[in-house]
C-alpha cells in the first residue's frame, strides 16, 4: 500500500499556478526525500496533504483513503515552518498541552516517549524560548510525533542545523521510520538527505520530474575515475585525445574520466604519454550532482 498517492494535483494562488498536475507516490515505510528548486511547489504540496490549504483540483489518497477522511487525517504528524509552541512554557508543558489537545490517554507516558525519540529527555524542563534552533526543531518533531502518526510530514527540518544537529535528526528519522512511520521530508541539503532517504521525488515548476528509490538513484549515478597530476590543464588535453567524457571537478582538484574501462587503463595511458598520476580514486556522483545534471538537462543546457 502507498502512504501517499497524488494524481493530477493543481493549486492556483490567484493568477499564480503553484502546482500544475502533480503526480506523487510515497510507499508505506519510506523516508521520502522531496526535492526541487525554490518555489517549485514542495511546501504547497505538503500543506495540501496536511489539510492546511485546499487544492484547486486533483486527487489525494492517504493509506488508500481520500485525504479528507477523518481517521486518516488524525494519523498525520506535521512540522511545517516552526512548531506552534508557547515560548515561556517548558518543553514538557508544551508537549503536555499538545497531548491534551489530542486527547491522548496516558499523556505523561506519551510525552516521555516522544522526548526519548527526539533525544530530549534531559531538556524537558527547559523553557521553549531558551532552546537552540536544533532543539526547537526536535521539539517540533516531538509535537508532530505525539499520537503515533502513520505519516510524518516535515518541511525543511534540517535547515540551519549544525553537523551534530543534522546527525541527531538523521538518527531520529531512521528511528521513526523503523517504528513504522512513513516520513515525507523536503530539503535543499541533498548530501544530508541522501544519507537517510529511501525514496526521492524531484519536482520542477509544479510537476514531478522523477520519482525513484535510493537503489535506482545509485544505479543511475555514473562511476568515474578521478585523478590528479602536477598539471591538470595539460593532462586534460592529453586525456581528451583518448576519452570522450573528461571533466574537471567543481573544486578544480581532480580530473574525472567517465568513459574509462578501469583506473589502471587511464594511468597506463597517461604514463605512456609521459604524465605521472599523483592521486587516483574511483568514485560515483551523488544525489546533488545527479540533481544538478537533471535540472540542467531540463533547462536544455
Ligand atoms: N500564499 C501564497 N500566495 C501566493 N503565492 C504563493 C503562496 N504560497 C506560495 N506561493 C507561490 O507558489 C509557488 C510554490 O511555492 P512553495 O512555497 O510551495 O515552493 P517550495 O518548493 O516550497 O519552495 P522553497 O524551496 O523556497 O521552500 C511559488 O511560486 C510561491 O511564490
Ligand atoms: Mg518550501
Amino acid at each position: 500500500m502507498n502512504a501517499i498517492e497524488i494524481s493530477n494535483l493543481t493549486k492556483n494562488y490567484g493568477e499564480k499556478q503553484a502546482l500544475a498536475g502533480l503526480q506523487m507516490t510515497v510507499p508505506v515505510g519510506a523516508i521520502y526525500g522531496f526535492i526541487g528548486e525554490n518555489g517549485c511547489g514542495k511546501s504547497t504540496t505538503e500543506k495540501i496533504i496536511c489539510g492546511l490549504i485546499h487544492p484547486t483540483s486533483g486527487s489525494i489518497k492517504l493509506f488508500g483513503k481520500d485525504y479528507t477522511d477523518a481517521a486518516v487525517r488524525s494519523s498525520i504528524g506535521v512540522l511545517i515552518e516552526s512548531p506552534g509552541c508557547f515560548p515561556a512554557l517548558t518543553v514538557w508543558n508544551n508537549l503536555m498541552i499538545q497531548a491534551t489537545n489530542l486527547s491522548l490517554p496516558n499523556k505523561a507516558d506519551a510525552v516521555r516517549e516522544v522526548l526519548t525519540l527526539v533525544r530530549m529527555e534531559g531538556a524537558a524542563g527547559n523553557k521553549y524560548k531558551n532552546c537552540s534552533l536544533g532543539m526547537k526543531q526536535r521539539v517540533g518533531i516531538a509535537m508532530a510525533l505525539l499520537g503515533q502518526p502513520k505519516l510524518l510530514v516535515l518541511d525543511e527540518p534540517i535547515n540551519g542545523l549544525d553537523a551534530d544537529g543534522m546527525r541527531i535528526m538523521r538518527e531520529i528519522l531512521v528511528d521513526v521510520a523503523r517504528k513504522g512511520t512513513t516520513v515525507l521530508i523536503s530539503s535543499h541539503i541533498l548530501g544530508e538527505l541522501e544519507k537517510v532517504a529511501t525514496h526521492y521525488g524531484i519536482m520542477r515548476h509544479g510537476k514531478m520530474v522523477v520519482e525513484m528509490t535510493a537503489d535506482e538513484l545509485e544505479r543511475s549515478c555514473p562511476t568515474f575515475v578521478a585523478l590528479q597530476t602536477k598539471d591538470l590543464a595539460t593532462t586534460k588535453t592529453v586525456l581528451e585525445k583518448q576519452y570522450k567524457q573528461v571533466l574537471t571537478d567543481e573544486q578544480q582538484e581532480f580530473l574525472r574520466v567517465y568513459d574509462a574501462e578501469s583506473a589502471e587503463s587511464v594511468v597506463k595511458y597517461l604514463y605512456a604519454q609521459g604524465i605521472i598520476v599523483t592521486a587516483l580514486k574511483t568514485d560515483k556522483i551523488g544525489l546533488e550532482e545527479y540533481y544538478i545534471n537533471l535540472m540542467a538537462r531540463k533547462e536544455g543546457k
